[in-house]
C-alpha cells in the first residue's frame, strides 16, 4: 500500500529518515501502521527534531509499537517507568557491534532510541542490515549456517571484550549489566516473523558456537560479523538532539562510535519486547 509517511532512504540497503511526523503517544492508528511497515522494510528509521518527546511521552509513544521491556539486569533511567540511560562518562559507549538483550529467549523486536545531548562532533551510531548479510553471503557459508546455533549471554558482552576497557570499567560493568547472568541459545539464521525474511542473528552478545571450541567459534564468528558489517550493508546517523531512531532489532546489528572523548552524549531507550526466533526449519 501507498505510505502515508514522507519517507527518504539515507543509504542504499539500510536506514530512512521520515518526515512530517510529530511522534507522540496520540498518534492516529493509520500514522502507527505506517510507522511499522517503514520501520520492518527500512530496517532502522530516523526522524528529526522531536524535542517534544519527553520520557512520559517516549513510553508512551513505544506503547503504541508494542509492549514495552525494561532491561533486565540495568535499572531503568531515573523518572521513567522503563526507559534505559545511555549517559555516557568517560568517552563510554556501546561501541561493539550488537543486537539488543540477544541473550534472553524472547529477544526485543524492536528499539527507540532518543537523543537528548549530543557531542558537537562524534558519537554517531552505525546500524547494519542483518538480512542484506544474509542473502550476500556465498552458498557455502549459507550452508554453514543453516542449521547452526549460539549460545548468547549477557556474562560476555561489549564492555569485557573492548581491548581498551579498564579493569575497573569491566567491574563496575559486570556489576550493573551481568547481575544475573542469563545464557540462551538461538538458531544463527532466523526467520523475520513479520516479513519472513532469513536474518543472520548475532551480535556481541554470542559465546560460542553449538558444537564449536572457542577458537573455531572466534574465527567464524569473526567472519559471519565481517560479512554483516561491511560498509556496503550499513547506516550512519549524525545525531541532533530531538534525533529519534527506531529499529527493527530483529533485522539489525547497531554500535556507537565512541569518538567524542569526555564531551556530553545523553540518550534514552525504550525498547519493545519480541518473540523466540524461528529456525529456517521452524
Ligand atoms: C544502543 O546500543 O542501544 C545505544 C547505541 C548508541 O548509544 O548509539
Amino acid at each position: 500500500a501507498e505510505s502515508p509517511l514522507d519517507i527518504v532512504p539515507v543509504a542504499g540497503r539500510i536506514g530512512a529518515e521520515v518526515r512530517g511526523v510529530r511522534l507522540s503517544g496520540d498518534l492516529d492508528e493509520v500514522t502507527v501502521e505506517a510507522i511499522k511497515r517503514a520501520l520492518v522494510r527500512h530496517k532502522v528509521i530516523f526522524f528529526r527534531g522531536q524535542t517534544q518527546l519527553d520520557d512520559a511521552a517516549h513510553e508512551a509513544f513505544a506503547g503504541r509499537l508494542g509492549d514495552p521491556l525494561a532491561h533486565p539486569t540495568v535499572p531503568v533511567a531515573e523518572g521513567s517507568r522503563f526507559l534505559l540511560e545511555l549517559n555516557s562518562r568517560e568517552g563510554e559507549a556501546a561501541s561493539q557491534w550488537h543486537t539488543d538483550i540477544t541473550f534472553l529467549p524472547a529477544f526485543p523486536a524492536a528499539s527507540i532510541l532518543r537523543a537528548l545531548v549530543i557531542p558537537a562532533a562524534g558519537g554517531d551510531t552505525l546500524w547494519a542490515n542483518g538480512v542484506a548479510a544474509y542473502e550476500g553471503l556465498p552458498p557455502a557459508l549459507k550452508a554453514l549456517v543453516a542449521d547452526l546455533r549460539a549460545v548468547h549471554t549477557n556474562a560476555y558482552d561489549y564492555a569485557v571484550a573492548r581491548p581498551e576497557a579498564s579493569d575497573e570499567q569491566i567491574r563496575r560493568h559486570r556489576e550493573v549489566f551481568a547481575s544475573t547472568v542469563y545464557e540462551t541459545e538461538h538458531p544463527v539464521v532466523h526467520v523475520h516473523p513479520v516479513t519472513g525474511e532469513k536474518a543472520l542473528l548475532l551480535g556481541n552478545f554470542v559465546k560460542n558456537f553449538v558444537g564449536l571450541n572457542r577458537e573455531d567459534s572466534s574465527r567464524l564468528f569473526q567472519t559471519l560479523q565481517e560479512h554483516i558489517t561491511k560498509p556496503e550493508n550499513t547506516v550512519r546517523w549524525r545525531w541532533q538532539p530531538g534525533d529519534v531512531a527506531i529499529w527493527d532489532n530483529r533485522a539489525t546489528q547497531h554500535r556507537a562510535i565512541a569518538d567524542f572523548g569526555k564531551q556530553k552524549r545523553h540518550l534514552r531507550r525504550a525498547t519493545i519486547a519480541g518473540s523466540v526466533p524461528v529456525a529456517i526449519d521452524g
